[in-house]
């Protein structure tokens, strides 16, 4: 683990020293040293060498492996989380009746996928939260003898819960039932344990701070040799040569998943950020975000007319801080903390500031100052 201060970590990040930006949940912003990776990419392909594509490809594999813990054999690449939902939701052999569990609060990307499954047959079960967070009594009351898969959120977008990935699978895997996550709210903030996870769906835009355009997805070998992926190509099959006689010979393992190429630049972005925080100390970087935002919910709480959302428990959240004013929408508190230089984000009626390690204390005193003075303007 490196010893790194984090005035040399946010000096790579350009917004963070011309802004007070907290809202990585909407977007990670660039750090200068991905500038190098995007010209290494481009100029590595001036002059192509047969295998240039592959040598990055296996390198972010093995960092995501590295991330997750996981063989890197078990990662692929799609375009985005959304991408990789829809790969989970369509590769399994549904039969009519069989029961999906999704959650009233979750993002359209983790709802939509599953509710087209309806036109399958599929009966799709929605847990309720309670002001964003999901309970286990809640889930146990929509589990069926029929549910066949639970999808849910590591980390929830608007009221930044974070949900127990290992006792929730844990759970579920004794009654043979799969989980899928959509982890993208976690992606380069905390090594998930995938123990009991068998589809974990990410995209590099947000925690990585990488470019759009590339999606991960953890698909458990085990499963995987089960299904039948959604989409296939010459990176599918164990042999390159076109089986005429129509029977596809799979790869043995989550690598039938991986169809074709990926989006190459965006590879060398994700793993140069996966070792950048690997050097940093993975740990250290959840560490330090739960840190900052558990400051910010404490501060905020003693607010006069402000109500914290966001769980206070250390385990139970990460990055985000949301809460609400009363007598003020969420909308305009966002602008009103704009004109001051704060950058947060108004999500389904919370105020979300968002922490990254490129954020400071100073960051959490002007969040926080901010707040009060537009809260004693309307309760003045
Ligand atoms: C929880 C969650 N899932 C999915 C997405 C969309 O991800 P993508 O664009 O990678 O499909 C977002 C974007 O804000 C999100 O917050």
């Amino acid at each position: 683990m490196s010893d790194v201060s984090w005035e040399d970590v946010r000096r790579q990040f350009p917004m963070a020293t011309e802004t007070v930006y907290l809202d990585a949940a909407a977007v990670g912003p660039t750090p200068e040293f991905l500038r190098e990776s995007a010209v290494r990419a481009f100029v590595e392909r001036q002059r192509p060498r047969v295998d240039a594509g592959g040598a990055v490809h296996a390198r972010a594999q093995r960092a995501f492996g590295r991330f997750f813990g996981v063989d890197p054999e078990a990662i692929v690449f799609y375009a985005n989380t959304t991408d990789g939902i829809n790969v989970a939701a369509h590769s399994i052999d549904w039969r009519a009746g069989d029961e999906v569990v999704v959650h009233d609060r979750d993002f359209p990307s983790n709802l939509i996928p599953w509710l087209q499954l309806q036109g399958r047959g599929v009966k799709v079960r929605v847990a309720q939260s309670e002001d964003g967070i999901l309970t286990d009594a809640a889930i146990d009351r929509v589990l069926t003898s029929r549910t066949r898969m639970v999808a849910v959120s590591h980390v929830f977008y608007q009221s930044g819960y974070r949900m127990d990935l290992a006792a929730l699978g844990a759970r579920l895997h004794q009654e043979h039932i799969l989980l899928a996550v959509d982890g993208i709210q976690a992606l380069g903030l905390l090594q998930p344990d995938l123990t009991h996870v068998d589809f974990y769906a990410g995209a590099i835009y947000k925690g990585l701070c990488g470019p759009l355009g590339l999606g991960v997805l953890y698909v458990d070998p085990v499963v995987a040799v089960r299904l039948v992926p959604d989409r296939v190509g010459y990176g599918s099959l164990q042999s390159p040569a076109i089986p005429w006689d129509g029977n596809l010979r799979y790869k043995a393992g989550s690598q039938r998943f991986q169809p074709a190429s990926v989006n190459y630049p965006a590879l060398h972005a994700a793993a140069d950020m996966l070792e950048f925080l690997e050097s940093i100390g993975f740990s250290r970087v959840t560490k330090r975000i739960v840190e900052l935002s558990g400051r910010a919910l404490g501060r905020l709480a003693e607010i006069n007319g402000v109500r914290v959302v966001t769980p206070r428990a250390p385990d139970s959240r990460l990055g985000i801080a949301a809460f609400r004013v009363s007598g003020l929408e969420a909308e305009d508190v966002e602008e009103a903390l704009r004109t001051r230089g704060v950058r947060v984000a108004a999500r389904d009626g919370n105020v979300r500031a968002s922490f990254h390690i490129y954020n400071s204390d100073d960051d959490v005193n002007q969040l926080v100052e901010g707040v009060a003075a537009v809260a004693r303007e309307v309760h003045a």
